[in-house]
C-alpha cells in the first residue's frame, strides 16, 4: 500500500519542486493502491508544490450532446466531473476554487489561485486566451500526466484553438446555464468543442521528449509524463498552423 509520502517521493523524482504550477491529468487505478484514496493523491500534489505553488486539476462537464439546441447547465458546486476521483476529490476541498466555464472548468489550489479561475467562462474558446491552460502557459506553468498519454493532454486543445484547427469548433454557440459560488444562475455564450474528430495527440511526444521539454518518470506504478506548457505549445501551434490535421487520425 502506497502512502502520501511514496507519491511526494516520486514527484520529486521527477522534477516537480516547490513554487511549480502544474495542471495534472490523472488515472488513479495505473498508480496502485494508495492509502487515503483520490483526496490523498490531491494532498501529495498539493504539498509537493507548496505554499507558493499551484495545483489545478480539470474537472470537465462538457458532453458530446452539448450544442446550440441542447445547451450546457454547469452548477460550479455541484456538477461532476468526467475527468476521474482526482479532480473529483480536488474540488471538494476548502482550499480549492473551481472556475465558472460551463464545459471546461478547472479546480485550483495554491498561491493565486482566484486569479487562474478568473474570468474563464468569458473566453472567447474554452482553451485559449485568457483560460486557465493558456495563463499557465504563460506563467512557466507544467503538465503533468500520471497513467494517461498526450490524448488526455487538454493543452492540445489550446493548440488547436491558437492554431484554428477547422475540425475542431462547433460552428453555432450555446447559451449555457452557469451557477456560480452564490447560487445565482447566469446565462453565458459560450463556444463549444466539436466531438467525434479522432486525433493522435502522442504523435508530438518524441519531439517534446528530443527538445527537453517532457521528461518521464513513474508515480507507483503509473507511467508518468511531465512537461513544460509554453514550448509544449510552441511546438504544437507551429506544427499546426502548417499543417491542421497534422494530429487527425484518418
Ligand atoms: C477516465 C479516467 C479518469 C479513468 O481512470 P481510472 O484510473 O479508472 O479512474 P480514476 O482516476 O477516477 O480513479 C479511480 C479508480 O482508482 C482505483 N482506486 C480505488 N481506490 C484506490 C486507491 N485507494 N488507490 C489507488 N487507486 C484506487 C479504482 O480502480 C477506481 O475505479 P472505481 O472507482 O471505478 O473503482 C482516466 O483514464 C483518464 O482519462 N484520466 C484523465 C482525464 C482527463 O484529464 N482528461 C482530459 C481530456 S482533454
Amino acid at each position: 500500500m502506497l502512502t502520501i509520502a511514496d507519491i511526494l517521493d516520486d514527484l520529486r523524482k521527477l522534477g516537480i519542486k516547490e513554487g511549480d504550477r502544474v495542471l495534472v491529468h490523472t488515472s488513479l487505478s495505473k498508480v496502485g493502491m494508495l492509502e487515503g484514496g483520490p483526496a490523498a493523491f490531491v494532498e501529495a500534489i498539493v504539498s509537493a508544490v507548496g505554499n507558493e505553488g499551484l495545483a489545478v486539476f480539470p474537472t470537465f462537464t462538457g458532453t458530446a450532446q452539448d450544442s446550440a439546441e441542447n445547451p450546457p447547465y454547469f452548477d460550479v458546486r455541484e456538477t461532476p466531473c468526467w475527468t476521474g476521483k482526482v479532480p473529483e476529490a480536488a474540488r471538494r476541498r476548502e482550499d480549492a476554487i473551481r472556475s465558472l466555464h460551463p464545459t471546461h472548468s478547472v479546480v485550483a489550489i495554491g498561491a493565486d489561485n482566484k486569479q487562474l479561475v478568473k474570468d474563464h467562462e468569458k473566453v472567447e474558446t474554452p482553451c485559449s486566451h485568457g483560460s486557465p491552460f493558456m495563463k499557465l502557459a504563460e506563467n512557466s506553468g507544467k503538465i503533468l500526466l500520471v497513467g494517461v498519454d498526450h490524448n488526455s493532454n487538454t493543452t492540445f486543445h489550446t493548440a488547436e484553438e491558437l492554431a484554428d484547427c477547422p475540425y475542431h469548433m462547433l460552428p453555432e454557440p450555446a447559451l449555457a446555464t452557469v451557477v456560480d459560488y452564490q447560487g445565482k444562475e447566469h446565462k453565458i455564450l459560450t463556444a463549444l468543442h466539436k466531438w467525434g474528430t479522432e486525433r493522435d495527440f502522442n504523435r508530438l511526444e518524441e519531439e517534446f521528449i528530443k527538445q527537453g521539454i517532457q521528461r518521464n518518470g513513474k508515480i507507483g506504478n503509473a507511467l508518468c509524463r511531465l512537461i513544460d506548457t509554453k514550448p509544449m505549445l510552441e511546438v504544437a501551434v507551429a506544427i499546426l498552423k502548417k499543417d491542421p490535421y497534422f494530429l487527425v487520425v484518418n
